[in-house]
């Protein structure tokens, strides 16, 4: 009943309400007031807080924003001294040499395409976002080893357009160096959406301040053997199909490559792309076989070998580091100049695709024999058949292409280039003690 009365006070319409005017209702009106203009400060500052204080909600970071697991966000960046050091990283110290912006520089063949560049006096500058893909602290001791020969990496992530602006503002880039990429054929299955993000929206975004800036760079970028997917007929060459590939990363490569025509089609871009064939060697990525087979082996762990159906071979055309930094750098050195202005394209521009190998595919029991010589441990071996999550079966590079255009020819045997990695393991790791994560 008494419930009833309370409701009953409450008027049908607003603002109908009458007070009566005792002391005790003046008060309780102050204390409302009060408590009124507390939460709306209270309120106020909140949205103080939200618009002026975070990451602003507008910049291009954010409308990009990686719905995926990682940690992608742009560290702080600005300054003087910042771009002091972008400068002096980026400065040209040989006649005829280039200043090259390389992304992913924190990577494998970013750190050695890198140190081979500032070796010859071009200038370099490196743009990493350090996602936590594999092990961050070697990409960190890359980062230091670069630094050490005055190769800067700033730290952000290729879809920050604002980044990639002021970079350019900086720095007159003649030449791009486009490594960074979601790699590893398997891990799409686990978190997809970084791939979509470093491979096609982060492609793009470089492409489209590529082709704003004035002049426009040369780009030279990785694409991968993977584009062959589930061909059969071998040695693959750059004029066979690439309509079938066997996982996203390879989707998204290709995907890369069709973006590279468009841009090179509206705005005059010279665009490279190198199909880089199973790239191993000292300070490589511990994702690949041949480096978790190392680290697996010391530690007397049980290796999984994969074979095709009816026991078929898995073989791969494993390339040196060193071949491939020469085939990078040929690459550059040959690119013409980008031929649009203004965003628009002013005439026709260079468009290629080479292949990167070795022309000796190798069977990974093979490569597990060399490292069982080379680390002097029986490997475990377990053999598996091969899961549809990505891999295939071989993969062989016909090169003739890029031997004939930029002089490419690898040198390197598995064998050689085993050695090195690792001698180079061995003494990054401590002889096996101190192992890789
Ligand atoms: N290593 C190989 O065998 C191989 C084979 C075929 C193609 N490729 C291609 O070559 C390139 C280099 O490969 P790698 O082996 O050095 O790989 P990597 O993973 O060691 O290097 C890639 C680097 O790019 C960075 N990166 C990724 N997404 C980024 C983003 N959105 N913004 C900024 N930085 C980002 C990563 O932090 C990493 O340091 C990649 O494009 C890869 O797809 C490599």
């Amino acid at each position: 009943m008494s419930q009833m009365k309370h409701i009953d006070n409450i008027p049908s319409t607003p603002g109908k309400f009458k007070m009566e005017k005792s002391p005790y209702n003046r008060l309780r009106l102050h204390s409302s007031l009060a408590k009124l203009t507390f939460w709306s400060f209270v309120f106020l500052g909140l949205i103080f807080v939200f618009f002026f204080r975070s990451p602003s909600s507008s910049s291009p970071e954010s409308l990009t924003a990686d719905p995926s697991r990682r940690s992608l966000r742009t560290s702080s960046y600005g300054g003087p001294d910042w771009e002091k050091r972008i400068k002096a990283s980026a400065k040209v110290r040989s006649r005829n040499g280039m200043s090259v912006l390389v992304t992913g520089a924190a990577g494998f063949v970013g750190t050695h395409v890198s140190a081979a560049l500032k070796r010859r006096g071009d200038g370099v500058l490196g743009l990493d976002n350090f996602n936590d893909y594999y092990d961050q602290s070697l990409k960190r001791a890359r980062q230091a080893l670069l630094e050490r020969s005055g190769v800067y990496i700033v730290e952000g992530d290729i879809n920050d357009v604002a980044l990639l602006k002021k970079l350019f503002d900086i720095v007159q880039f003649t030449h791009v160096m486009h490594l960074a990429a979601q790699a590893g054929v398997r891990y799409a299955m686990e978190n997809p959406s970084s791939y979509v993000h470093s491979n096609i929206a982060g492609l793009v975004s470089v492409l489209e301040v590529c082709k704003s800036v004035n002049p426009q760079p040369a780009i030279v970028w990785a694409s991968s053997s993977s584009v062959y997917g589930l061909n059969t007929k071998v040695p693959f060459s750059e004029k066979d199909r690439t309509d079938n590939p066997a996982s996203l990363y390879a989707a998204t490569k290709k995907a890369g490559e069709e973006i590279a025509h468009t841009y090179n089609h509206i705005y005059g871009l010279s665009l490279t792309g190198l199909r880089f064939f199973t790239v191993y060697g000292p300070w490589g990525r511990p994702d690949m076989a041949y480096f978790f087979f190392t680290k697996d082996i010391l530690k007397g762990k049980a290796i999984q070998i994969f074979e095709a159906a009816n026991h078929g071979t898995v073989a791969r055309d494993f390339t040196y580091i060193d071949d491939i930094v020469k085939g990078c750098l040929a690459a550059l050195d040959t690119a013409e100049k980008s031929t649009g202005s203004g965003g628009k394209k002013k005439g026709p521009a260079q468009l290629r695709v080479y292949n990167l190998g070795n022309t000796s595919p190798v069977p990974v029991l093979d490569l597990v024999s060399i490292l069982e010589r080379l680390l002097k441990v029986k490997a475990k071996r377990t053999i598996m058949k091969l899961p549809r999550n990505g891999d295939v079966q071989f993969t062989h590079a016909n090169i003739s292409l890029a031997q004939r255009e930029l002089g490419y020819k690898p040198t390197t045997d598995l064998q050689t280039g085993l050695k090195k990695f690792v001698r180079w393991y061995l003494s990054y790791y401590g002889n096996g003690k101190k192992s890789s994560q």
